[in-house]
Parts: C-alpha cells; sequence; structure tokens
C-alpha cells in the first residue's frame, strides 16, 4: 500500500517548495477521482476527512473504503482528519488508522490549547501519526465546524511559542484566508508565512484554498505552505456536474446511474489535476 505518513509527504514538499493538495473527501466516488489524478500525475496527495464525513460513514466503514481504494495505488497518499475540536474523535480515528490529524483547539485560550495539543502530539506518537495545530480559527463553517467570524489573530511569538512548545508537525495560520468561497477578493498576510517558517522550521498548511488565484498559492507555496487545502471546490464541482448530467438525464428521459457517476468523477479528477499541476506536486511521486 502507497500510504505514507504525512510528515514524510510534508517534509520533502516543504524542503523542495512544492504544495501537497489535501483534498476534504466526500465518499468513495470522490476519493476514486482524486486518487485517479493523483496517479495521472504522478502526485503524492492527502485525503482529508471531515468530522462530519467520519460521522456520516462511521469510522470503520470509512477506513475500510480508503483501504479498499488505495490498494494498487502507486503513488504516497495520507489519510487525514481535518478540524477537530473533539478529542473522542481525534482518540478514535488515531485508533482507526489516520495518519494524521487537525486538533482545532482554536476555541480554547492558547495556554489550554497548548497543553491539550501536547497531549495530542504525545498521543499520536504512539500510533506513529502526526499533528497539525491552529491557535487562530480560519474564518467560515465548514461541514458544520467553525465560524464566520474572523477569530482572535494572536502575535507572531505565541505562535512560534505554540509551534515549539507542542512539537506540531504543520501548523495552520489565520492569514486572511476563509473557508468556502470567497465574498470578496482575500488579501493575505504572505510575510506571516514567512515569519511563520523562518522562526520554527515547520511546514505550514494553507486552510480556505477554494477561490485563490495561482499565483496566491504559488507565492506562499514558495514561503513554506506545503499543505493546501481544498474542499469547496471539489463540493463544488462533485455537486455541479451531478446537476448538469441530470438535467440533461431528464430532458433525455434517460436515467442511468453508471453515467452520472463518470460524468461526477471525471469532473472532480480535472478540478483535482489542475490543483495538482498549479501547486507543482505532479511529477513528485516517489
Ligand atoms: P475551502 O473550502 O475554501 O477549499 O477550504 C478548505 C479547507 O481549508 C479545509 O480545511
Amino acid at each position: 500500500m502507497p500510504v505514507v505518513s504525512m510528515k514524510e509527504m510534508l517534509d520533502r514538499a516543504f524542503s523542495d517548495r512544492y504544495g501537497v493538495p489535501a483534498f476534504n473527501i466526500v465518499n468513495d466516488l470522490s476519493i476514486e477521482a482524486v486518487l485517479s489524478a493523483a496517479v495521472g500525475e504522478k502526485s503524492p496527495v492527502i485525503l482529508q476527512t471531515s468530522v462530519k464525513t467520519v460521522r456520516m460513514y462511521g469510522r470503520d466503514q470509512l477506513f475500510g473504503i480508503f483501504q479498499a481504494l488505495v490498494a494498487g495505488i502507486d503513488v504516497p497518499v495520507t489519510l487525514h482528519l481535518d478540524h477537530c475540536p473533539e478529542r473522542s474523535v481525534i482518540s478514535d480515528c488515531l485508533a482507526g488508522g489516520w495518519n494524521s490529524v487537525l486538533f482545532d483547539a482554536h476555541e480554547l485560550d492558547v495556554a489550554e490549547n497548548l497543553r491539550q495539543t501536547t497531549e495530542v502530539v504525545a498521543q499520536a506518537r504512539s500510533f506513529g501519526a502526526h499533528v497539525e495545530g491552529e491557535i487562530e480559527g480560519i474564518q467560515g463553517v465548514e461541514d458544520g465546524v467553525g465560524s464566520d467570524r474572523a477569530s482572535v489573530q494572536q502575535s507572531l511569538e505565541v505562535a512560534v511559542d505554540f509551534i515549539k512548545r507542542t512539537g506540531v508537525d504543520c501548523f495552520a495560520p489565520a492569514i486572511g484566508n476563509a473557508h468556502g468561497q470567497y465574498t470578496a477578493a482575500p488579501v493575505l498576510d504572505h510575510q506571516r508565512v514567512t515569519d511563520l517558517v523562518e522562526a520554527t522550521g515547520v511546514p505550514m498548511a494553507l486552510h480556505g484554498g477554494t477561490g485563490l488565484a495561482p499565483e496566491q498559492f504559488k507565492d506562499l507555496i514558495s514561503r513554506g505552505c506545503a499543505k493546501v487545502n481544498i474542499s469547496t471546490a471539489l463540493k463544488e464541482t462533485y455537486m455541479k456536474a451531478g446537476l448538469e448530467f441530470l438535467t440533461a438525464a431528464e430532458k433525455k428521459g434517460k436515467w442511468d446511474p453508471p453515467s452520472l457517476f463518470t460524468a461526477q468523477r471525471a469532473a472532480v479528477a480535472q478540478m483535482a489535476r489542475e490543483h495538482m499541476q498549479t501547486f507543482g506536486s505532479s511529477g513528485r511521486a516517489w
């Protein structure tokens, strides 16, 4: 099986300054589509699950689907749990085979977040797994997690201290990015990424990838964003391909589920390929 640790995947991307796309997959079809893009592009890829998707399937069923679909795939793949504020779900996924988790404790004060994240890092290590940390909320609600309010921005010193003392493998800074479609052109604090990377040597995770311009991705990746999250683009591509297909099916009076799945899979794979090319991960599989 081509499953590798998140740390190995991100350390390589960080040192060679490309971004590994982390897609929030929603079901078997979207996993298959993203994997086919990764194989076609020879790109490493992170499949990430929201807590909602874990709950929808149940941990073991979702992990079973992941295992079945990555068997025989010859590019590096990592399974990651996205934004999770609940320690019980973190524990469950680590015990169930996930390679990494984002412990999203930004709603706690920084001292308590630091204390608990340190525990999560120790717990993850006992499973050979890795941890992404966060001290500021990324604006926007995604799969029921998060808030539309901009969260409190912590100082650089506080963020650096958090990263160093917790030992997280990757950090998600709030830099003006947001989950969902941007309602106004995003103004990103690129310098914060550079400052955090220079002070810690730890790869950053870029959240809110949907709607950023190719030049924004490339600039942030060159500064050390080695993990780039894409969720809304996948969901919209999947749903809109379905809508287009079903509208045509209704007109023709022809209802063939496998043709619907083929159309959705092709659209999601194309979206994933485009991101891999922009992020420079194409051709980087080892
Ligand atoms: P988008 O939904 O804006 O692509 O953000 C994805 C993300 O950051 C998941 O954590």
